[in-house]
């Protein structure tokens, strides 16, 4: 069960519901094989989100899914979080059911927005998935000031939301999804509401959280830059039914810190182009819902 805020309020223990887990311990973070999802439409007609999606995320990898509105990315990320079921294939996080990573509680959650409560502070913003886990005040505290710090808003933990700019409360949902360590990161459009500028200082800033945490991550974009700036590998998704077109791996990937340096560099631009021809066909090409 998932509150209106993407946090987990399930109660099960940490410890002793895992499954498998020697198995677990060497299989990727998401493994999708032969995915699929139809949802049932209005009187009896059925609409085909997802068709036929291999993927396989590995430990600490970084990897955007971009793709045309529509074309089922959000899809994609509620099977993974267990927030819906595939209608075909299998899927598996960290060699488990979707349902049992979330149980084990293997990843945290970041969407478009930042779902913050606002009558809370930003530190119990940030501890709330904490308080929900029953962990103790005096740990809660602990953790709660080392995300601060990591996401640059050590002065802020006692101003409320409201009090906060976009860019900043979309800092405190992200210390939030981390608060309990997670080995996985699901960010669905986690800067679609922000101005450019503060969206290119947050993927500075996350991927820098990233190199930090050593967390896998699934993100989802409808900026090519943003996809090629922050992944490993970029997933070029075709209009729906959502199948994957390509997959490009980043020339830089793994080689060079993300700094603003990059993005005006060759090895850039390159594989911007090469995002863009696949979900165009074309360099010159924009489709719906896809800023180049
Ligand atoms: N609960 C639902 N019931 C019926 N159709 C849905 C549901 N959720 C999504 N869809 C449809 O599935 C397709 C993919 O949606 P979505 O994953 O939200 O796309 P994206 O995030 O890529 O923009 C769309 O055609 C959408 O209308
Ligand atoms: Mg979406």
């Amino acid at each position: 069960m998932t509150g209106q805020d993407g946090i987990s309020t399930v109660q099960d223990s940490k410890t002793d519901q895992k499954t498998d887990a020697a198995h677990a311990a060497d299989a990727p973070a998401v493994a999708a094989v032969n995915v699929g999802k139809v949802f049932d439409g209005k009187r009896g007609a059925q609409v085909v989100a997802l068709e036929d999606i291999n993927l396989t995320v590995a430990r600490g990898e970084f990897v955007s899914l971009i793709g045309p509105s529509g074309c089922g990315k959000s899809t994609l990320m509620r099977l993974i979080a267990d927030l819906d079921q595939p209608t075909s294939g299998e899927l598996t996080v960290f060699g488990k059911s979707a349902q049992q990573a979330r149980l084990d509680q293997d990843y945290g959650i970041a969407f478009q927005q930042a779902g913050l409560l606002p009558w809370r502070t930003v530190r119990q913003n940030i501890e709330l998935p904490l308080q929900l886990h029953k962990v103790g005040k005096a740990e809660r505290t602990e953790r709660s000031t080392e995300l601060l710090k990591l996401v640059g808003l050590t002065d802020f933990g006692d101003n409320f939301p409201d009090q906060l700019s976009g860019g900043m409360q979309q800092r405190v949902a992200i210390a939030r999804a981390l608060a309990e360590s997670p080995n996985l990161l699901l960010m669905d459009e986690p800067f679609g509401a922000l101005d450019e500028m503060t969206r290119e200082h947050m993927q500075g800033e996350l991927a820098h959280i990233c190199a930090e945490t050593g967390a896998a991550v699934v993100f989802v974009t409808h900026s090519i830059p943003e996809a090629v700036f922050l992944a490993d590998r970029v997933v070029v998704l075709s209009p729906r039914p959502g199948r994957i077109r390509a997959i490009v791996d980043v020339k830089f990937s793994g080689s060079v810190e993300r700094t603003e340096h990059l993005r005006e560099s060759d090895v850039f631009f390159s594989s911007v182009s090469e995002v863009r021809e696949h979900l165009h066909g074309s360099a010159d090409a924009n489709p719906l819902g896809v800023d180049n």
